[in-house]
């Protein structure tokens, strides 16, 4: 249970940055069992408020777009955050990452067409994706310099239309692959959401900030 009596002796809440959508959804589950009700999360339909002052625990919620989580926490206008491992590998960000919640698990993945001639990618592979950071590491530790190019989303798209030989992107049904007649070649990375902290800032919080550690290791 995220500690009621313990989080309000404190003189200032704590700030916790989530990501609207998709994880949300499967972070209200694991918020609920650490005592927090969803609908204090998540309001209703026509609630446009970012911000979710929950008193009684001591905390705030600050609503944000997912790639925004890790700067809040970075420049400590956050104390925590839940974000993808995705985010934190792509932009290098060095926080605490005290919990693996065990939510919005799927795998970083190079993807090319099931139909890709000869079978091998060409050398260099011009790579297609949102996370160029990430691909360029992944061929460059294999002694491969590939062309990245930098795309926002319909990444699938790229193989497909000659835009690139193989993709970079994130896989969590295969879905998405299947319909674009695309292949995984090979598994990057494991991704999953995160419990994330600014380093400074969890040590000055103490007793208050290893409480809600703890409530969300026990709640994953
Ligand atoms: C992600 C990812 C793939 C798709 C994979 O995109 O980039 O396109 O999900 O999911 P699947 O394996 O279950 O089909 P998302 O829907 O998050 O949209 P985005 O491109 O805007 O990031």
């Amino acid at each position: 249970m995220l500690e009621p009596r313990t989080l309000a002796m404190a003189d200032r809440p704590i700030t916790l940055a989530v990501p609207k959508g998709r994880v949300l959804k499967a972070l209200v589950p694991l918020l609920a069992r650490a005592g927090v009700a969803p609908a204090d999360v998540l309001g209703d339909d026509d609630d446009r408020r970012l911000v979710r002052e929950l008193p009684s625990h001591g905390l705030r919620i600050l609503l944000l777009k997912p790639d925004d989580v890790p700067t809040w926490v970075e420049y400590g206008a956050a104390d925590f955050g839940v974000c993808g491992r995705d985010v934190l590998l792509e932009r290098g960000f060095d926080l605490y990452q005290p919990v693996d919640l065990g939510i919005g698990r799927c795998q970083m993945v190079v993807a090319s067409k099931a139909s890709l001639s000869g079978g091998e990618l060409p050398d260099p592979p011009r790579i297609a994706t949102k996370y160029p950071r990430i691909a360029a590491a992944h061929f460059a530790a294999k002694g491969v310099q590939a062309e990245v190019v930098y795309v926002q989303g319909s990444v699938e798209l790229a193989p497909l239309t000659g835009l690139a030989d193989a993709i970079v992107d994130l896989v969590e049904t295969g879905e998405t692959l299947r319909q674009n007649a695309l292949v995984v070649r090979e598994v990057v990375a494991e991704i999953s959401s995160v419990l994330v902290a600014n380093r400074a800032v969890y040590k000055l919080l103490g007793d208050r900030g290893r409480a809600l550690v703890s409530s969300f290791a026990a709640a994953g």
